[in-house]
């Protein structure tokens, strides 16, 4: 309830308003029938033409107000539940930012964006209907019920058989249909994920051929979903038909009754026309409350969901007493004896026991199978994830105990998998500093090698990028990533196989600018060609999450087997070249 309070004190006005016209509208509502009654019982009775003028205009004039005030109410209960939905779409927005990413991975992307939509999506609708119906339908219905009292309290006997039995049969559709719902919105979930995925990976679907097999999954998926809405909705096929089937009822044995008591007289027939007039609008608004409570229970799930995206604590939390104002000045980095699970009931982990130690300004290369661990390593020093067991140390402080600003700030890491944003170049360049000029922007693009293309295009810095750089090639979008890294001037800079897409010539002499332009940075590189770390200060190989070797390009020859294996692998596939 936390989560919504804030808007409330936010636009109050909106939230009292609302129910307030809705309840003035409802209270015109059950008025009406009353002087229509007497229209027929005193008016066309008595053929007294100006009693009838004159209750018609009341009438009028009261059925204009109900109107103003439904459309006010209805105005301002869109208002209240628009900004609630706004305002918990922000919420949990800002707080699946602070997720780490396996608590993003726990989710499940598809899940967050359900939630942030669909689920938001429900609870705006049961809020809007809330505002609207909270207090009309019980005060239409407790009105009807005390106006047909008044009017004939024999007849009144009617709907409290009827009203009960339509409560049961309407509590227990709701019973039944609920956890569908739950249901329901799990499958979306899953369709929402495979989307998500797929969409985004359109591009390898289509040169893999495989938008048979993608379509067969899409359809079972999108099939799951189907079955789950339908078992859901079936129950609500019997809500309509059983108020209808309670009004037709009803009326049919107040006619009955009031019949024959208006061929003996004791009755008049404008009573009659009132009341069914009464009796319809109580169970209209029983089905209004029950459309409610229905509303209500998909969003109660929807609440749920939501409130368990917002309950949960960023894992990553900053640190809380430790070194939080500590800045990092030299960047030496060291694992010690370091274990991690992606998944924590794997038997065989990831990292396994990794201890190792490097100093500041050195380049130190990674090398080793694919799988082996190694961007699973480096994604430890800038708290991607956290170990298992073991710690990482930055410039000997245990990186828990630095502050996330502080600890990230220090180092800039090239993903493997780096993703550029819809804005120009410049733009996304100053993702790495905000503050960089043309010319800082200029030199760090000239140390990626990246100044070549950029300036060869039209509008050079200004050029648009698409939606995950699709423009741009795979070399020149890893260009780009790392000029971004680059101008972050960090400590520790951190290249995922970061010139893969690059050729050769040019691979080599970002290395050597690299090598010029930060010398006293921490430089970790992950290759698959040994070629791009040979020169390295120190080159790590990692086998099956453990280190196998660590040394120079010379040492690791003459000593580490699985190195030498690698070595010869690429020099004999060069060389057939
Ligand atoms: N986000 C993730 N969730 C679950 N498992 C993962 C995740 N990322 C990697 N893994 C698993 O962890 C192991 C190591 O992966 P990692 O990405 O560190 O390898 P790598 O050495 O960088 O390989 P490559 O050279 O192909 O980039 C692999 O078996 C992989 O399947
Ligand atoms: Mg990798």
């Amino acid at each position: 309830m936390q989560k919504y309070m804030e808007t409330v004190r936010r636009i109050p006005y909106a939230f009292i308003l609302g129910p307030l016209f809705m309840t003035l509208e409802a209270s015109g509502e059950f008025l009406l029938p009353y002087l229509m009654a007497d229209i027929i019982n005193i008016g066309a009775a008595g053929h007294d033409t100006a009693f009838i003028l004159r209750q018609g205009a009341l009438m009028a004039v009261m059925a204009l107000f109900m109107l103003i005030f439904g459309v006010l109410g209805a105005w301002f209960a869109i208002q209240a539940a628009t900004a609630l939905a706004a305002d918990l779409r922000f919420k949990t927005y800002t707080r699946i930012q602070t997720f780490s990413f396996s608590q993003i991975d726990d989710f499940s992307t598809g899940s967050l964006i359900t939630r942030i939509t669909n689920d938001v999506t429900q609870i705006q609708n049961f809020a809007q209907q809330l505002l609207r119906g909270a207090f009309r339908s019980p005060i239409m219905l407790i009105g009807a019920l005390v106006m047909s009292m008044v009017m004939d309290p024999h007849l009144a006997m009617i709907l409290f058989v009827v009203v009960p039995l339509l409560g049961l049969a309407i509590f227990l559709i709701i019973k039944i249909a609920s956890p569908r719902y739950t249901a329901m919105q799990g499958s979306l979930d899953a369709l929402n994920n495979y989307i998500s995925e797929s969409l985004t990976n359109e591009y390898v679907i289509k040169s893999f051929v495989r938008e048979d097999f993608e379509e067969a999954h899409f359809s079972r998926v999108n099939g799951d979903l189907v079955d789950k809405s339908l078992r859901a909705l079936r129950m609500m096929l019997f809500l309509q038909p059983a108020i209808t089937l309670a009004v037709s009822v009803s009326t049919l044995a107040a006619v009955w009754i009031a019949g024959r008591r208006i061929m003996i007289g004791s009755m008049a027939v404008g009573t009659l026309a009132a009341f069914t007039t009464y009796l319809s609008q109580v169970l209209t608004s029983l089905q209004f409350l029950a459309n409610i409570f229905l509303i209500g229970t998909r969003a109660a799930a929807s609440d749920r969901r939501i409130s368990q995206v917002l309950e949960t604590e960023p894992d990553l939390s900053d640190a809380e007493a430790g070194e939080k104002t500590k800045v990092i000045k030299e960047g030496s980095v060291e694992f010690k004896c370091l274990t991690f699970r992606y998944f924590k009931e794997d038997p065989q982990p990831v990292l396994d026991h990794i201890s190792l130690r490097i100093e500041s300004g050195r380049m130190v290369g990674i090398v080793g199978a694919t799988g082996s661990g190694k961007s699973t390593l480096i994604s430890m020093i800038p708290r991607l994830y956290d170990p298992d067991s073991g710690a990482v140390y930055v410039d000997g402080t245990n990186v828990k105990d630095l502050s996330l600003a502080h600890l990230r700030e220090a180092v800039a890491v090239v993903l493997q998998k780096n993703t550029l944003f819809s804005g120009t170049v410049a733009e996304n360049l100053r993702w790495g500093n905000e503050k960089a000029g043309l010319e800082e922007m200029k030199e760090a693009c000239r140390v990626a090698c990246a100044d070549a293309f950029i300036e060869a295009m039209p509008e050079g810095y200004d050029t648009e990028v698409e939606q995950g750089g699709r423009n741009f090639s795979g070399g020149q979008r890893q260009r780009l990533c790392l000029a971004r890294a680059i101008l972050k001037k960090p400590r520790i800079l951190i290249l995922d196989d970061s010139t893969s897409a690059v050729d050769t010539a040019t691979d080599a002499s970002i290395r050597r600018a690299l090598a010029q332009a930060l010398p006293g940075v921490t430089k970790i590189v992950i290759a698959q060609r040994i070629g791009s770390v040979m020169e390295a200060d120190q080159i790590i190989v990692m086998e099956e999450g453990r280190i196998a070797g660590i040394g120079t390009h010379e040492a690791l020859l003459a000593s580490c087997l699985p190195y030498r294996e690698i070595w010869f692998s690429q020099k004999d596939k060069e060389e057939s070249l």
